[in-house]
């Protein structure tokens, strides 16, 4: 929409802001100089009784003290009456008694496009939504009430039921008249490309409608209930209505909660909004199936200050949470950041809140992890820090991390609260208080960070992530020692996500140096004290590939079970499966259940490690180790050992 030249110049000199925003809040007359056009009222923004909103009518501007919100006429008529630019526009031109100017020919045919779309739409929602009454929906209403979600709830959500078959939807429309390339535009029905009629994309699904931030409809999310269905959800597809990246669901009801000051949860799903919001917190939305872009962090943040983050709780949620960590950083401003409530293991805000409650989930909303504490945690995550060079190492990750902060005042505060975090870590006190920041996690204990003396026993401060990562220290030393099987993994080795500093760069190292025959030599050069660490634990020397490299099935073979088993526990490859097949027929289901049962007396050794009734061998290097831990890992170690002899055999 182009505006005539100056037109928003002479909008803005003939308008007083403290007539706009009048209309909306109570002056402060005592704190207010209407002679100096220097107001203050409470914010409408959010709640408060104090007044820190404050319009300089002479610049124009207003900006909050509370809750930092900023700007202009403009913004505010958006802001306040929930509309786009250029209606906003219209609004304070007609106030102004300024003609308003007509939109030009091009945006108005979009935008009457994207209105027809959009009608359609809303025919295609009315429509499922009658279906789920109908008698061939029973199965749909069982399931709905099955998850917990009352008629009234249903309506509310304006759920509905799109029936199997290939045209519903499709005959609905065009027999109103409606244009079958609309409801093909809409993303309603997709045309084969053999040129048979169109076909709806919605079939046999629960479908939840997903609204703009002005409540217009423009896509929908269709849930199957056969729990074998190929996709658990299909989403529309990118419409001219639908920029995925660019919507989130809920938005409108959450804005508006949010106004009533209200804090904005995000969450992943579209029955975790719904789950969240019924059990009373009110403002709450989800991205729509994809990682939370820049642009969807954006709108959270005109929602409001401090979002917090209840995404699940397990691996792939907690990756999606270290990846916004990467996208909030450079956006942070004054009063604008992110919590992270972390969910138990396993489950999403809908599972805590029907298993647990609304007491508990509101525990962990207030337990929410500012996101510095993310930070440090991601960062110092199974390292050991016991020398001047690895301190470094952590330092430097860290300051990398602070240093895309673009806010200079905002990154001096990361730098001391990380500072403070640094201190509690590798002060010598630290052992006996073993209390830290990040000990506060709802969702899992940090393991304590290991000291000096007990440092080559990884076990002896078995927390959670002590298995992983031997794991990992397996898979690294397996294929620096067999450089030749590095081809199968290398694209498994580059998304894996590594738990700490050392890890990573020993990963990096054999990225960047390849199948070379002297990869263990050349790597030594670079980064010996890494490798050494990766190589010094007792279960990767007795790894029979460690042992005695050179058969590459043998490599492979104890590779690909490491990755399958962190995979199990982290949610994250995809690669593996191919990995997996190269190899083909060496991993069998038997063995993958005898991993499983050892894995799992690990973890009840590492329960049982914090109980005094733990007996505790002193390893010759002075650590203690727990002998239940010893066992369940030489355990573990034997069978695969034991299945590469019978590989090797055969
Ligand atoms: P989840 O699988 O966590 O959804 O995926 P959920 O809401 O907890 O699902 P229920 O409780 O089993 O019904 C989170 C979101 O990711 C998208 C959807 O938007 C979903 O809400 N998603 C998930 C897809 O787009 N496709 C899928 O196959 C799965
Ligand atoms: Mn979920």
């Amino acid at each position: 929409m182009s505006l005539p030249p100056g037109f928003l110049e002479e909008l803005r000199t003939r308008i007083s802001l403290t007539d706009v925003v009048g209309r909306k809040v109570m002056w402060d007359t005592r704190k207010s100089n209407p002679g100096k056009g220097d107001m203050w009222a409470p914010c409408p923004f959010h709640q408060e009784k104090t007044a820190s909103f404050h319009v300089d009518d002479r610049k124009g501007f207003y900006y909050c003290f509370g809750c930092h919100a900023k700007g202009d006429a403009i913004s505010f008529v958006r802001e306040t009456e929930n509309v786009g630019f250029m209606e906003a526009v219209e609004i304070i031109a007609r106030e102004a008694g300024m003609p308003v100017p007509k939109r030009d020919p091009v945006a108005q045919a979009k935008s009457d496009r994207r209105t027809q779309l959009a009608e359609v739409m809303e025919q295609a929602v009315q429509f499922f939504r009658l279906q789920l009454k109908t008698a061939n929906a029973a199965q749909a209403r069982e399931y709905l009430a099955g998850r917990g979600l009352s008629e009234a709830a249903q309506d509310r959500w304006e759920i509905g039921f799109a029936p199997n078959g290939r045209q519903g939807v499709f005959a609905h429309l065009t027999g109103k008249g409606i244009d079958a390339e609309l409801v093909i535009d809409a993303g309603l029905a997709a045309r084969p490309d053999d040129g048979r009629d169109p076909y709806d994309r919605f079939r046999d699904r629960i479908i939840f409608p997903i609204r703009d931030a002005r409540g217009r409809a423009i896509a929908l999310g269709g849930r199957a209930m056969d729990p074998n269905a190929r996709a658990k959800y299909l989403n529309s597809p990118e419409t001219e209505l639908f920029d995925k990246g660019r919507s989130l669901y809920n938005l409108g009801p959450a804005r508006e909660a949010a106004g009533k000051g209200v804090p904005l949860i995000v969450a992943e799903g579209y029955m975790d909004v719904i789950a969240l919001v019924e059990a009373g917190f009110q403002s709450c939305v989800a991205p729509l199936g994809t990682a939370i872009t820049e642009s969807q962090l954006q709108m959270m943040w005109r929602v409001s200050p401090e979002p917090l983050i209840a995404l699940d709780g397990d691996r792939a949620g907690l990756q999606a949470a270290m990846r916004l960590i990467d996208l909030a950083l450079p956006q942070l401003e004054a009063g604008q950041s992110l919590r992270f409530a972390l969910m138990p293991e396993g489950q999403d805000p809908d599972d805590v809140l029907k298993s647990h409650g609304r007491a508990t989930m509101q525990g962990f909303l207030d337990k929410a992890l500012p996101m510095v504490q993310l930070l440090w945690q991601r960062e110092t995550d199974g390292g050991i820090y016991d020398s001047p060079e690895r301190k470094a190492a952590l330092d430097k990750n860290l300051r990398a991390a602070i240093s895309t902060i673009k806010d200079v005042s905002i990154r001096g505060h990361y730098g001391e609260a990380i500072k403070q975090m640094r201190w509690e870590l590798f002060s010598p006190k630290r052992a006996s208080q073993d209390k830290g920041p990040w000990k506060k996690g709802a969702w899992k204990e940090k393991p304590a960070p290991v000291q000096p003396s007990t440092k080559s026993s990884l076990l002896g401060n078995a927390g959670q992530g002590a298995e992983e990562h031997l794991r990992e220290a397996v898979i690294l030393a397996t294929l620096v020692m067999n450089p030749k099987i590095l081809a199968d993994f290398e694209s498994a080795l580059e998304r894996m996500d590594f738990r700490s500093h050392e890890h990573r760069l020993v990963r990096d190292c054999i990225l960047r140096i390849g199948a070379a025959e002297d990869l263990h030599e050349r790597i030594e050069m670079t980064a010996g004290a890494e490798l050494a660490a990766v190589l010094a634990p007792r279960h990767v020397q007795i790894s029979p590939a460690v042992r005695a490299p050179g058969d590459a099935k043998i490599a492979a073979m104890c590779v690909a079970e490491e990755l399958a088993k962190l995979d199990a526990k982290r949610g994250v490859l995809r690669e593996i499966d191919d990995a997996m097949e190269d190899i083909d027929g060496l991993v069998d289901e038997g063995l993958t259940w005898r991993l499983s049962q050892a894995a799992e007396a690990v973890n009840r050794a590492e329960r049982s490690e914090s109980k005094d009734a733990a007996v505790f061998d002193t390893a010759p290097n002075g650590a203690q180790l727990d002998r239940g831990e010893r066992d369940a890992l030489a355990r573990l170690m034997g069978q695969i050992e034991q299945k590469s002899d019978d590989q090797s055999k055969k």
